[in-house]
């Protein structure tokens, strides 16, 4: 996605004044590294995966191939074994979750919708990773709160990725927080949504993004500020922050 850049030539934006790093200012650039760096080292049932989800009518949801190659990379990075995944759709990040982690590494994997996974599931299984999964039907939250009340899940999890309903992601939060352990990494996506954050009120935007865009504004502000945790916000995919537990 391209980075927002604003100012003129003769006024240059804030960001732009102290070790200006900007690096995606164009879709060129982001069709480079996904070129050079992201397409030649994709793992071939990731490509396939993607390719199937490409015909599917809500592709846009697909977490995309740069993203998948970075948490793939930082599983690694943090010796993850358990993990959780909120929101799998046809299960490119979770396929990419799966591939990183040990033989007896685990992802408790929660969507909505059985029907989306199903159609990953084929890929998952040849790529010889479907052991690790755990999918679960059904909404998070009540799972989680069911999960909270039982302190033997208190601190188990080394990373969880939430890529689903935004409006709850303040929810997922304040459970997740407790799941996490000490030193454990929650990954939330979509945190720059497409863009929006930063668009003038009165921008055309679509119906969802505009919904969405307050969610993503409050949860960035409370992650801003969270004590508990360290923060990272990437502008990887469609954003992404890294909130590692510290207390
Ligand atoms: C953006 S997609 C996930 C993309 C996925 N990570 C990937 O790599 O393709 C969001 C998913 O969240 C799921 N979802 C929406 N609301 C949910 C909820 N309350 N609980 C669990 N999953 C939910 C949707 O069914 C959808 O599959």
């Amino acid at each position: 996605m391209a980075a927002v850049n604003g100012g003129s030539e003769s006024q240059p934006a804030k960001h732009q004044e102290v070790g200006h790093k900007s690096l995606l200012q164009s879709d060129a650039l982001y069709q480079y590294i996904l070129e050079t760096s992201v397409y030649p080292r994709e793992p071939a049932p990731m490509k396939e995966l993607r390719e199937v989800t490409a015909k599917h009518p809500w592709n846009l949801m697909t977490t995309s191939a740069d993203e998948g190659q970075f948490l793939n990379l930082l599983l690694k990075l943090i010796n993850a074994k358990n993990t959780m995944e909120i929101g799998v759709y046809t299960g490119y990040s979770l396929l990419s979750t799966a591939l990183a982690l040990p033989d007896d590494g685990k992802i408790l994997a929660l969507d909505i919708n059985r029907e989306n996974y199903e159609i990953g599931l084929p890929i998952i299984e040849k790529a010889g990773v479907a052991h690790k999964i755990d999918f679960r039907e059904g909404p998070a939250l009540p799972l989680l709160d069911s999960m909270i009340e039982d302190k033997k899940f208190h601190g188990s999890f080394d990373f969880i990725f939430v890529d689903a309903d935004k409006d709850n992601y303040l929810n997922y939060h304040k459970r997740l927080i407790d799941l996490v352990k000490i030193g454990g990494v929650i990954g939330y996506d979509n945190t720059l949504w497409n863009g929006s954050l930063v668009a003038p009120p009165d921008a055309p935007l679509r119906k969802y993004v505009r919904y969405y865009r307050d969610f993503v504004l409050e949860l960035n502000k409370a992650l801003a500020v969270d004590p508990r945790v360290e923060i990272c916000q990437l502008p990887v995919g469609d954003g992404i922050t890294l909130c590692r537990r510290i207390s």
